[in-house]
């Protein structure tokens, strides 16, 4: 062990077949009607496929993607500069997912970890690396109320993410929602309406503070009045 940072040590294509998880994102995305979202998406590619059609389709979604791999983000880099427009929604990043930093996330309509537990290794531990729970863990955090995460049930290491997903399961409320095509989806629950008074109990609060006002004024009529009268001009003389 170098105690370099654990890259991935590939370019990666789209391949339709053999990897079609992030095609079926952007469709689970249309399917739900998903806009104006902010999304973290784990593993763009080479192709960057999520952040490019997002920028394109008229959804208004928000991409952050990241990537451990130098030639992908070589790739964004030219995207960058090549077609400026799709890079105003789309930001991609180099670095390893198990060293984000809550901190500089903003709050996500949408979190992918398609790739959960595919490539951390002891290289990761090295420079003391979250582990994939954790990764998870800050992500879900990180989700809005509402907000939904989703992992690829043909991932090559998704026996290895299903007890780390039970632990989350454990540790946090994810609502399981029906899968789309081979992406298993969590939802976090909705934020609970502020408390809204029953139209019964507000007529009963109104009618007692009328009560209140009225009885206030009865009251103030039949008050005996503590300011000394003026004698009158007669009496005065006197
Ligand atoms: C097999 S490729 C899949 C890319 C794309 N999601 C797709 O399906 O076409 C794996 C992706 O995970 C990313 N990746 C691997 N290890 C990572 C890590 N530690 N942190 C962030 N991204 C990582 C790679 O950069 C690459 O984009």
């Amino acid at each position: 062990m170098d105690g370099t940072l654990h890259i991935y040590d590939d370019t990666w294509e789209l391949h339709e077949d053999g990897c079609p998880c992030d095609l079926h994102f952007l469709d689970f995305l249309a399917d739900r009607g998903i806009a104006n979202a902010t999304i973290f998406h784990m593993g763009t590619g080479a192709h960057h496929v999520v952040g490019q059609r997002s920028a394109e389709n008229g959804s208004g979604n928000a991409v952050l993607g990241i990537t451990a791999s130098p030639g992908e983000y070589e790739r964004y880099v030219k995207l960058a500069i090549e077609r400026p427009r799709i890079v105003g929604s789309y930001k991609a990043f180099f670095g390893d997912i198990y060293q984000l930093d809550a901190r500089l996330l903003p709050p996500l309509d949408v979190a992918t970890l398609f790739h959960l537990c595919e490539f951390r290794t002891e290289r990761n531990d090295a420079y003391g690396a979250m582990t994939d729970l954790a990764v998870a863990r800050l992500l879900w955090d990180k989700l809005k109320p509402g907000g939904r995460m989703l992992f690829y049930r043909k991932s090559m290491s998704y026996d290895k993410a299903i007890p780390n997903i039970a632990e989350l399961r454990q540790q946090r409320d994810m609502i399981p929602e029906p899968d789309f095509k081979t992406l298993q989806v969590f939802r976090k629950p909705a934020a609970k309406a502020a408390k809204r008074r029953t139209p019964a109990k507000t007529k009963a609060k109104a009618e007692t503070k009328t009560k209140t006002k009225a009885e206030t004024k009865t009251k103030a009529k039949t008050r005996p009045r503590v300011a000394a009268r003026k004698p009158a001009g007669r009496e005065r003389r006197r």
